[in-house]
């Protein structure tokens, strides 16, 4: 007689599954009441900490409690505490605990998203978010986009959707143009979509830190009169440094009776084109080929949540259409969507969810309210800053963050109100 060995299951039971939350929920709860008191970093000792991690590959399991134990008794506060009021530099995540309830119904149902075939209500969802983003800025009825996990993600999805759309296969004459204030992630978006590093134009900025339109527009000339092929211009609508943004319409205007596509970096600022002083100061965004947003930062939920905007769906499918027997046919009714067909991803977490219940739960009139008030915060910041002799204020803000220097430092410092 064959004895069949017993393998522990990897399921939970019922009161096993209940005890998992319940556990993790109690430590959860107390992490984000104490956010106030926590301290804005602490990472002392982060090295010997990482150092006495480091192990083999476990073979048997280890109780639950111990490892909670573990993530929140020792790792969990030796961090960056960006959700935390004392936190203001760089651009924090709020991450909204919605999205965590979103994330773990998300990752328990784990419905396949990637093809609308596979669940047709739960990608609809998705589709709603990004089609409402859509509205936020302004975007045509044809206008689509994805959700990636961030916006270095959305910033390589629209370099290349710009390069197959406006290049050939053969594609390294192509030139990209962007400001001495972009974001880091544009350059690596055209090295990683096949750019030597020179094929990127850095063009000087503007007392205001905004790209000098004229400038660019010279750079371009010369550029087509040396014989290479200009079709990118990267605006920023919202630097990362101090959040200048550039004259979005007078880009507009230029990529357009240049023939480039123009695409607009708002992983920063976009979100402020909920309020009414955002929109003013992003005027034109609505012209933009394509549009980088970030929900993990303008939408304070958790890490992991970028967004691409692309005014022509076409141009987003085109790019990333590849066929295969075993695949699902696609959807050809634009109102039905297959995730698959607008980004790198085939197989990708139900992302959209961690957008959806938090906008659905509050509506998006108290999203606008909490960055109005982001942008009182950082003009009450700056005034209030500007009365002490040792600062100087780098950049009124134009949005939210507040960059200034301290005398004895010299070095411009960025601070976001968040
Ligand atoms: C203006 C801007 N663009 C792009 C990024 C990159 O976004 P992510 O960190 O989500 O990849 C950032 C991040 O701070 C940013 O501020």
């Amino acid at each position: 007689m064959t004895t069949v060995k017993r393998i522990p299951p990897l399921e939970l039971t019922t009161a096993e599954m209940q005890q998992a939350v319940d556990l993790a929920m109690k430590e959860i709860i107390a992490h984000i009441e104490s956010l106030p008191e926590q301290p804005a970093f602490d990472t002392e000792g982060g090295e010997e900490l990482a150092r006495s991690l480091v192990e083999s590959p476990p073979e048997e399991g280890q109780p639950y409690t111990e490892l909670l134990d573990l993530l929140f008794g020792k790792l969990v506060h030796k961090t960056f505490n960006t959700a935390g009021p004392g936190y203001l530099a760089y651009i924090p995540g709020g991450g909204l605990f919605q999205s965590a309830v979103a994330d773990l119904i998300a990752g328990s149902v784990n419905r396949y998203v990637g093809v609308w075939a596979a669940a047709p209500g739960l990608v609809q969802l998705e589709t709603n978010v990004i089609r409402w983003f859509c509205q936020m800025v302004g975007y045509p009825e044809g206008a689509l986009g994805v959700l990636t996990s961030g916006g270095s993600l959305a910033n390589f999805t629209a370099v290349v959707t710009a390069r197959r759309r406006l290049l050939p296969d053969d594609f390294l004459n192509g030139t990209l143009y962007a400001s001495d204030q972009i974001h880091h992630s544009v350059a690596k978006a055209a090295m990683l979509a096949g750019f030597p590093a020179e094929n990127l134009r850095l063009v000087a900025s503007d007392d205001r830190q905004r790209i000098r339109v004229d400038s660019l527009a010279q750079k371009i000339s010369e550029d087509r009169a040396s014989g290479v092929t200009p079709f990118l211009i990267v605006g920023s609508a919202g630097t990362v440094n101090t959040g200048a943004v550039d004259d979005l319409t007078a880009l507009a205007t230029l990529a357009r009776s240049e023939g480039l596509w123009l695409h607009l970096d708002g992983a920063y600022g976009g979100f402020f084109a909920l309020t009414e002083r955002g929109r003013r100061a992003l005027a034109g965004l609505e012209q933009a080929d394509s549009i980088t947003l970030d929900p993990h930062k303008g939408l304070f939920l958790p890490y992991g949540t970028g967004c691409l905007l692309v005014r022509d769906r076409a141009a987003l499918r085109e790019a990333h259409h590849i066929e295969a027997d075993y695949m699902p046919r696609m959807q050809d009714d634009p109102d039905l969507v297959d995730f698959c067909e607008l980004s790198p991803e085939l197989s990708r977490d139900f992302r959209g969810l961690r957008v959806w219940l938090p906008l659905k739960m509050h509506g998006l009139g108290t999203f606008r309210a909490a960055l109005d008030e982001k942008l009182d915060l950082a003009r009450w910041a700056a005034t209030e800053l500007a009365k002490i002799d040792q600062i100087e204020i780098v950049a009124e803000p134009e949005l939210s963050i507040v960059a200034s220097a301290g005398a004895r430092r010299g070095g411009p410092t960025t601070r976001w109100m968040g």
